[in-house]
């Protein structure tokens, strides 16, 4: 009688257990720090209601370590698709590997995890564009037949994969112009060494933004901008052009550059339109930033999560080489935003509110 009593205790127990801690897809993202990753929560979260699965999100807090562990722990709770943002995108190949094993497919959620062929499917934006779109604005800002407009570098982390496509297309679209001298790069002795050379080889980037680096760290940027600004001659200041990699990191550079009185005149890039540099864009102390509307990134992982869970198999539309596999994407298109249209794309569209500013 104490036996069965027993087991069916136990029973009972495994029974409520399973229904606390099933869940169907698991959700790693690399930090709650910076706003952009609070913003992929929220809209996971938004996205989720309307779907019968039921969905974890955790922080890996900058650790690999972490990552793992909650990978771990989502595939002990029955996981069967993990959508990962790797912190580290070749630390994050034991955390995919983790997921695979347990038999959960894994999808590399805005930035590819490297060196491992644990990874399915690539759910991104085009982040070679978003360098572009930086470069081009640059650009276009020049006073036309100008020469040796001061140019400062700044670039991801060295252990993003994202920060490399982002320098790639920022380089493809300024080379030809440091080259022909409108720009005059002031903070990267790489980047100038390797002013003739449009088509850059990953060591050849490596090389500059490990000297231009912010580490997707607000203090880094900005103590890295002092510094720049400290070294740089009055010559190199005046009316300047700044690549700025991120949102977060702009906001921290341009205010470097706001308090050095021998800058007159300064155009800044930024990425992922976080509300302070919308405010920052409206109040003229950010020159532009790339939308990336995170809905739609949302919408594609969870779409592909869905097909994958019914044995279906998601459409893509070409893929990312991870250095062991090609793994295939779906890729979003992202929106410059400046002053000119921000009303427009981000309130107009839904995104933001209109009173969330000051106008
Ligand atoms: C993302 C950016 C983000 C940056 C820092 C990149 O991989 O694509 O949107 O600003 O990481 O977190």
């Amino acid at each position: 009688m104490k036996k069965l009593l027993l087991i069916s205790t136990f029973l009972v127990m495994l029974f409520a257990s399973a229904l606390t801690f099933a869940v169907d897809i698991g959700v790693v993202l690399p930090t709650n720090v910076e706003p952009r990753w609070v913003q992929d929560e929220t809209r996971f979260k938004e996205a989720l209601k309307d779907t019968k699965y039921t969905v974890e999100i955790l922080f890996s807090q900058g650790s690999p370590a972490t990552e793992r562990q909650n990978v771990e722990a989502l595939v002990a709770k029955g996981a069967k698709v993990i959508i990962i943002c790797p912190h580290d995108a070749v630390a994050a190949a034991a955390s995919a590997e983790v997921a695979k094993k347990a038999g959960a497919y894994v999808i590399s959620y805005d930035r590819l995890i490297m060196g491992t062929d644990a990874v399915d499917y690539y759910v991104t934006f085009d982040s070679v564009e978003v360098g572009k779109a930086w470069g081009n604005f640059l650009i276009q800002n020049v006073k036309k037949g100008t020469k040796g407009n001061p140019l400062y570098l700044y670039a991801g982390a060295l252990s993003d994969n994202n920060s490399f496509l982002f320098f790639q297309g920022a380089w493809e679209a300024l080379q030809p112009k440091i080259f022909d001298g409108t720009f005059r790069v002031i903070n990267s002795s790489e980047a100038v060494k390797l002013m003739n050379k449009k088509n850059l080889t990953r060591d050849e980037m490596a090389r500059i933004i490990g000297q231009v680096t912010t580490n997707w760290d607000f203090n880094v940027a900005k103590r890295k901008a002092e510094d720049d600004l400290t070294k740089a001659k009055t010559t190199d200041k005046g009316t300047v052009y700044i690549l700025a990699p991120n949102d977060g990191t702009a906001r921290a550079i341009a205010d470097a550059f706001r308090a050095d009185k021998a800058v007159k005149q300064y155009f800044i890039t930024g990425q992922d339109a976080e509300k302070a540099s919308v405010q920052y864009i409206i109040d003229g102390k950010q020159s532009m930033t790339v939308f990336k509307d995170v809905r739609l990134l949302v919408k594609d992982s969870i779409n592909a999560a869905q097909l994958l869970l019914q044995g279906k198999k998601p459409a893509t539309s070409g893929s990312y080489d991870n250095g062991k596999v090609k793994v295939p994407a779906i890729q979003s298109e992202i929106q410059v935003i400046t002053k000119d249209n921000v009303k427009k794309i981000l309130i107009d569209s839904g995104y933001y509110s209109e009173k969330d500013f000051q106008w």
